[in-house]
């Protein structure tokens, strides 16, 4: 039995229509893949009517097979279109889910910024470290050596008087200055030495406009070959200028057991002078506890109070404000 070419043109007409309707009705990706595989795939049904070619009159299956491939071509043109809609489909519908309203009011969130104390110890620490220092930190519970002994305060200085000094209950301390930071950077390391020392301190004071129980200061230390008083004085000119700007300055004399000669420093601020550190030529009886050969090596020595030099520089009148965590207060700075 021979077949009739119009046969299978008509065959191929019906395959060309019915994937045009089933790509049209396709509403996802994964439904027009399938529809790819059954149409266009090695086992679709374009393949199985070439295979009755065969039987076609020699003249007319040039003509078949070219509609055949006219069939191909136009499924293969509908799929991309419906493709190239569903993935249009597909961003818009994902546009709109993921919509931003511009209008919408933002989230607050409150803004941070460095406590005044905070601050004024960063701009302290970076000047020393300018002037080729280094930060160096120690233990806030210390022992009665590190405190006191080996910072040559004799056995009745008034200053280990529990009047004075948090004493725990193991007979250890918290530590009433920096200073002790000195010695145990001094046990470690051999001279020369250039350290700045920032912490947190602790005295048995009734709380006032100038006092608090914990409170912060910043040492500085340098021993060398040479070092003299009229180092110190240009460390602390340098210091200050760095801080405050061209103020006059004046140093009276003072005592502090780890200190020999030592000194008041004052400025004038506002036309008035302020007490604003304590400082020293580093006593031999310090040195000599740390090992240190005094004949060798001399040194200088400061200790300040950072609410103190806060208070002075942002006209503060009373420390404890820095303390009440009132933001009207605390975001001035
Ligand atoms: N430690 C002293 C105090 O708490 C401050 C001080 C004075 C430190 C003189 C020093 C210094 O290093 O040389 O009042």
């Amino acid at each position: 039995m021979t077949v009739q070419s119009t046969d299978l043109e008509a065959q191929l007409d019906a395959i060309r229509q019915e994937a045009q309707q089933a790509l049209t009705a396709a509403d996802t990706l994964e439904q027009l893949e399938q529809l790819r595989v059954k149409y266009l795939g090695k086992k679709g049904p374009i393949p199985q009517v070439l295979g009755g070619m065969g039987k076609l009159d020699p003249a007319d299956r040039p003509r078949i097979g070219a509609r055949a491939n006219e069939v191909k071509d136009a499924i293969q043109q509908d799929l991309d279109r419906r493709r190239t809609d569903l993935q249009a489909a597909q961003i818009q519908a994902q546009l709109e889910a993921e919509t931003l309203d511009v209008t919408m009011p933002g989230v607050y969130t409150p803004q941070g910024r460095v406590h005044p104390v905070n601050a004024m110890t960063d701009r302290v620490v970076d000047i020393f470290v300018g002037l080729g220092y280094t930060d160096v930190e120690g233990p806030e519970m210390e022992t009665d050596y590190y405190n006191f002994e080996a910072l040559n305060f004799p056995p009745d200085h008034p200053a280990r008087d529990m009047q004075d000094t948090l004493f725990l209950p193991d007979g250890n301390l918290l530590r009433t200055h920096t200073s002790s930071v000195q010695i145990r950077y001094m046990e470690a390391n051999d001279p020369p030495v250039r350290i700045v020392m920032p912490g947190r301190c602790y005295r048995r004071d009734t709380v006032d406009a100038t006092h608090t129980a914990v409170f912060h200061q910043i040492e500085f230390l340098a021993i060398d070959e040479g070092l003299t008083f009229t180092d110190l004085k240009g460390t602390i000119r340098e210091f200050l200028t760095q801080l405050f700007g061209e103020v006059p300055i004046r140093m009276r004399p003072s005592f502090f057991p780890f200190t020999e000669p030592s000194a008041e420093v004052d400025l004038q601020w506002k036309g008035r002078w302020l007490e604003i550190m304590g400082c020293g030529m580093v006593d031999p009886n310090v040195l000599k506890s740390v090992g240190y050969d005094p004949e060798v090596y001399t040194g200088f020595a400061g200790g300040m109070g950072v609410e103190r030099l806060a208070a002075v520089l942002h006209e503060i009148d009373d420390i404890r404000r820095l303390y009440t965590s009132d933001l009207r207060f605390l975001q001035q700075f």
